[in-house]
């Protein structure tokens, strides 16, 4: 067969293995001829393709970001869009799509799924907020990237007697936050799925304050929301999803916790540091286990579906499972988190 491959959305640690897996079986297991499309969707819209074999994929395997290029293209946005993919498909004689990506990528899949076109989605985000699927590769990651950085900026808090926000990615889900906060032992960690109340926040770094811990560390997800009313957060630029560009939650926080606790406050933003990067051998595995059973599953005809992790073994789930709602991360998991509250 010839298979096309993408990558889209924003980059993630373990994208490059996905690849290298599918090509190695697709190559050397099914004498299949592999197509690689540059900058996602983009790359199929246009026609802009590069060759994929086994050699172009020689030492890949621990390179962060994607040898194929990414980006937040959207077909159904683009004037006859998905006609265009069709075309560029049947002119290129591709019998079928691995479409690695996140919510967006592969919701564009699913629905060009519906439109006839053959497909099979791998699901990446570091923020490892997709459905259907226990964790996603890049996610381990970016939590042990941002654990790491946790650990740093307690000694430099605890030197100085500072309060350090440090914001974290997670537009929907506070997934990264969440697992950085318990294994880097915040003092505080808010996430998306739960409004906060930042005289609370600043209540509990008082009365810590008062029990003679003058350091503290608040991890902040970039999608954490205020309550209502409580304090103004700025709006930056949408992409081709709708999305919001994010960032900047922290620096509000930082000054305001200033600025109503009188305690020194300083914020670092990982940003993509996150996302930049080797990724950790556990990343590593998904992703070849998830690009192994990818092609599988293009020759089984699997089409419309997406491979997924569920109690330990690869599955597959309908595309529509996966795009259907996001996962947010579990109330149990945030009790864990609040116990170290303060
Ligand atoms: O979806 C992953 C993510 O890392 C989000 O957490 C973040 O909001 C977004 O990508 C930022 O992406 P970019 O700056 O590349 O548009």
């Amino acid at each position: 067969m010839r298979v096309g491959v993408l990558t889209g959305g924003g980059d993630c640690p373990g994208l490059n293995a996905v690849i290298r897996a599918v090509v190695r079986k697709g190559e050397r297991h099914y004498r299949d001829e592999l197509v690689g499309f540059r900058d996602g969707w983009k790359g199929v819209l246009e026609g802009d393709t590069m060759p994929l074999d086994v050699e172009r994929c020689r030492g890949i395997l621990p390179r962060g970001g994607t040898i194929l290029g990414s980006s937040r293209t959207n077909p159904y946005k683009v004037e006859g869009g998905p006609d265009r993919v069709k075309k560029t498909l049947a002119e290129l004689a591709v019998d079928a799509l691995i479409a690695i990506g996140g919510e967006d990528t592969l919701g564009v899949a699913h629905k060009l799924s519906g439109d006839g076109v053959q497909v099979v989605g791998v699901p990446k985000t570091i923020d490892n907020d997709l459905s259907a699927t226990e964790v996603t590769f890049g996610f381990d990651t970016a939590v042990q990237i941002a654990t790491d950085a946790i650990d740093r900026l307690h000694t430099t808090a605890e030197s100085h007697d500072r309060v350090l926000v440090c914001e974290v990615m997670g537009r929907h889900a506070g997934w990264i936050a969440t697992y950085a906060g318990i294994a880097g032992g915040a003092a505080e960690v808010l996430v998306p799925e739960v409004e906060f109340d930042i005289d609370e926040v600043c209540e509990f770094l008082k009365r810590r304050h008062e029990k003679g811990r003058y350091a503290s560390i608040v991890v902040v997800a970039e999608g954490a929301k205020p309550k209502e009313g409580t304090l103004a957060l700025q709006s930056g630029e949408v992409d081709a999803f709708g999305h919001v560009r994010l960032g900047g939650i922290g620096n509000i926080l930082a000054e305001e916790i200033e600025k109503r606790t009188g305690f020194e406050t300083r914020v670092t933003v990982l940003g993509h540091v996150q996302r930049g990067g080797t990724p950790t051998a556990f990343d590593r595995v998904l992703a070849t286990r998830f690009g192994v059973d990818a092609i599988d599953a293009v020759h089984d005809g699997d089409f419309g579906h997406m491979v997924a992790l569920q109690a330990g073994r690869i599955v597959r789930v309908p595309l529509a499972d996966a795009v259907g709602e996001l996962k947010t991360v579990d109330p149990e998991l945030v009790g864990v988190a609040q116990v170290f509250f303060g």
